[in-house]
């Protein structure tokens, strides 16, 4: 028995020789994944002398599924990673027409992974835009399920925009539509729950990572009742739950970004709603010179479901050329092994990277900014990673 099985508490139960479902994805996809599975291997038995392992179990989604079963998405795949719990993913191309906007969001969705997180760090070597990208050091806690993004919106002109705008107009009185028969219209949806659980999974975070310190990023001010209510029931979950645990600030969000920029230690966890996170985890990542090898991880702590994946595209211009950097995929298998408890093979997995970009070696995108580059293609990348584990 190998899979992993959850507690009344939700806590994970993680054997020894753990199934671990991954789609490869499309596209670098098919270098990218094998070279972290090799690197990820490597490290797992190194660190625990054979004592543990990962059984991967390949699951299908995006062009590869399509080939195979004539859908971008099987059923088989989201119930793999509800039954498996943990799982990690390649990028996905996403399909023309077809009625699917996203596989990211299909899946997010259909498992109700509210968690984005998104830890963002600078590697030493790595080029940067800013002077000091070593003082970025950040977690971003995303709200996956709600606001703008929950694709509840009508195009201009279309029968279900004139019926919405007629609804604002003759039951809700609303007058402040400038150009409504042009207009198309969104909904902004934002919960108590929702946000309460966020909050939550940042403040729980920050205490057991010993960075007691939450920021809630919001537009409270102009937005008074959807942002302005994440700041509430933010802050209730700071006052309640978290009381003497968590110090808990907020900071509208246009502000945060500057801030951002210009005292970026002053920020630890950040919890923040859909787009917003959108923003700021890309504007972070390009801090600290790393928008291509970032990593995430969509979770939904209660049910102890995640999927880590690489946060970049398929990248087809360079798909098959044995170019491709695999570190987003890597570092967000980092965040799945400490999700696992396996912190020693994660750290030694960190510090193979680090010692390598000290050295100049890198793929081709990062060892072109590198005083001292030697870029290597994926495979060699993730051979130089093993000989460089400890
Ligand atoms: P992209 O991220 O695939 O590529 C943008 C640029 O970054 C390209 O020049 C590419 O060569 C480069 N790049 C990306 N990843 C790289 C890596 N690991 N190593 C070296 N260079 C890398 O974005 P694009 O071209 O807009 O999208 C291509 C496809 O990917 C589309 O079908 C899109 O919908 C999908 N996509 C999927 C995502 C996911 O599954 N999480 C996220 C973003 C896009």
């Amino acid at each position: 028995m190998s899979k992993i099985t959850l507690t009344s508490e939700s806590v994970l139960h993680v054997p020894d020789t753990v199934d671990v479902p991954f789609i490869t994805g499309d596209g670098i996809g098919a270098e990218i994944t094998p070279a972290m599975m090799k690197v990820i291997d490597a490290a797992v038995s190194k660190t625990y002398g054979g004592q543990r392992s990962i059984h991967w179990l390949e699951v299908f989604a995006g062009g590869r599924a399509f080939e195979k079963f004539g859908t971008y998405l099987p059923e088989d795949t989201v119930k793999a990673f509800a039954d498996y719990h943990v799982g990690i993913k390649g990028p996905l191309m996403t399909p023309v027409g077809g009625g699917i906007r996203s596989l990211n969001v299909a899946l997010r969705q259909g498992l109700d992974l509210y968690v984005c997180l998104r830890p963002i760090r600078w590697f030493k070597g790595i080029d940067s835009p800013v002077k000091h990208p070593e003082r970025v050091n950040m977690v971003v806690f995303r709200e996956n399920t709600e606001d703008i993004y929950a694709g509840i919106e009508w195009e201009a002109g279309s029968e279900e925009a004139r019926r919405f705008f007629d609804f604002l107009k003759q039951e809700m009185h609303v007058t402040k539509v400038r150009f409504p028969n042009s207009s198309a219209f969104g909904v902004k949806p934002v919960s108590e729950e929702g946000t309460k659980r966020l909050v939550s999974a940042a403040c729980r975070y920050a205490v057991a990572q010993n960075m007691p310190h939450v920021t809630l990023v919001h537009k409270g001010n102009i937005m008074k009742f959807t942002e302005g209510g994440f700041k509430k029931w933010g802050y209730e979950v700071g006052e309640d739950a978290f009381a003497g645990k968590v110090r808990m600030d907020d900071c509208i969000a246009d502000a945060f970004l500057q801030n951002a920029l210009l005292k970026p230690e002053a920020y630890d966890v950040i919890a923040t709603l859909n787009l917003n996170g959108d923003y700021v985890s890309d504007m972070l990542a390009a801090q600290v010179g790393g928008i291509g090898i970032a990593p995430g991880a969509n979770i939904n702590y209660e049910a102890g479901r995640a999927i880590f994946e690489a946060t970049h595209g398929t990248a087809p211009d360079i798909a098959g050329e044995n170019k491709a950097n695999p570190c987003s995929i890597l570092l967000s298998a980092v965040m799945m092994l400490q999700h696992l408890g396996w912190n020693e093979a994660a750290d030694a997995v960190t510090q193979a990277m680090e010692r390598c970009f000290e050295e100049g070696y890198a793929t081709a995108d990062l060892a072109k900014f590198m005083e001292n580059g030697k870029p290597l293609g994926t495979k060699e990348f993730a051979d130089a990673l093993i000989a460089s584990l400890l």
